[in-house]
C-alpha cells in the first residue's frame, strides 16, 4: 500500500480510500482467502468472539456487525441457537456486501452500505456490536470507536476480534516468518491483487498490542474492558461495555 504521513486528515482519508478499493478488489477471492490463509482458524475465532457478547441477555435485540465484509461474523450470531434479534451489517466496500449476499437468505441480517466512522444509525441503537478484522483499517482508531460506541445501548458490550502479534519470542519469529513471507506471496497468487497481502501484516505491525488497544477502549468511554489473546496471540479479542 502506498505509504503518506499518517498524520495529515488527507493522509486518512487517502488511507480510507485505498482500504476501500483493496476490498473492493479482493472481494470474490476474500472467503477463499480468508480460510486458507488462517487455516481455517478464523472459523473458531468468530465462534470465540460471538461467545463473548452476551447476546444471550437481549435475544430478540437489534446488533450491528461493523466492518462486515463477507458476512461470516453476522452470520456466526445470527445462526445461535435461541438468538430471535436482527443483525445489521456494515461495511463501506459494496462489492464485499455483494459477494457475501448469497449467504444471507433466510436470515435475519440486513447488510447496509456504510462507513464505520460515521454510522449511519442513531445513538442507542444495537444491544450489542461486533468488529472482526476491520478496526486495525480504520484511518481514525478512537474515532472509530468512539462511533461504534455512540450506537451502543448503555450496558450493551462491543466485541472486536483483530489480529495480534505474539508475546513468545519463538512462536512470534515463526508467525512472523509466515506473515512476512509466505503469506503476502501466497496470498498474491490467489488473489491476483499485487499488494493487498503486503498491506496485511503491515497493517498488523503497526497497529497497536492488546493492551494498549484496551486502553483505548477505556479511553473513548467503555468500562468493563477486557482483552484475551488467541491461538498463542496471533490474534486477541477485547471487549467493553458502554
Ligand atoms: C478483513 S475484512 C473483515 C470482514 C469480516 N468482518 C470478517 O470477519 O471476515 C475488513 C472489512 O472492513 C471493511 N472496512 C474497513 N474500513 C472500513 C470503514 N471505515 N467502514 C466500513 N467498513 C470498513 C472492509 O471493506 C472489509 O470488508
Amino acid at each position: 500500500m502506498p505509504s503518506e504521513d499518517p498524520a495529515t486528515p488527507q493522509a486518512g482519508v487517502a488511507r480510507q480510500r485505498q482500504v476501500q478499493r483493496l476490498f473492493s478488489e479482493i472481494a470474490p477471492r476474500y472467503d477463499l482467502l480468508n480460510h486458507v490463509l488462517s487455516l481455517n482458524v478464523d472459523r473458531a475465532w468468530r465462534r470465540r468472539a460471538v461467545d463473548l457478547l452476551r447476546w444471550e441477555h437481549a435475544r430478540g435485540g437489534r446488533y450491528l456487525d461493523a466492518c462486515a465484509g463477507t458476512f461470516d461474523l453476522a452470520l456466526e450470531l445470527c445462526g445461535r441457537a435461541g438468538f430471535a434479534g436482527r443483525v445489521v451489517a456494515a461495511d463501506f466496500a459494496q462489492p464485499m456486501l455483494r459477494e457475501g449476499s448469497g449467504k444471507l437468505r433466510s436470515t435475519p441480517v440486513t447488510p447496509v452500505c456504510g462507513d464505520s466512522l460515521h454510522l449511519p444509525f442513531p445513538a442507542d441503537t444495537f444491544d450489542g456490536a461486533t468488529v472482526g478484522f476491520g478496526v486495525r483499517n480504520l484511518a481514525d482508531l478512537p474515532a472509530g470507536l468512539s462511533e461504534l460506541r455512540r450506537v451502543l445501548r448503555p450496558g450493551a458490550r462491543l466485541v472486536v476480534l483483530e489480529f495480534t502479534t505474539p508475546p513468545n519470542p519463538l512462536v512470534r519469529w515463526s508467525y512472523l516468518f509466515y506473515f512476512h513471507r509466505i503469506l503476502p506471496v501466497a496470498g498474491r497468487v490467489i488473489s491476483g491483487h499485487p499488494w493487498a497481502y503486503t498491506y496485511l501484516p503491515e497493517s498488523v505491525k503497526e497497529f497497536p498490542g492488546p493492551a494498549e488497544l484496551e486502553g483505548l477502549f477505556r479511553e473513548v468511554g467503555f468500562g468493563e474492558t477486557g482483552h484475551r489473546l488467541l491461538t498463542f496471540g496471533i490474534a486477541a479479542l477485547h471487549w467493553g461495555v458502554k
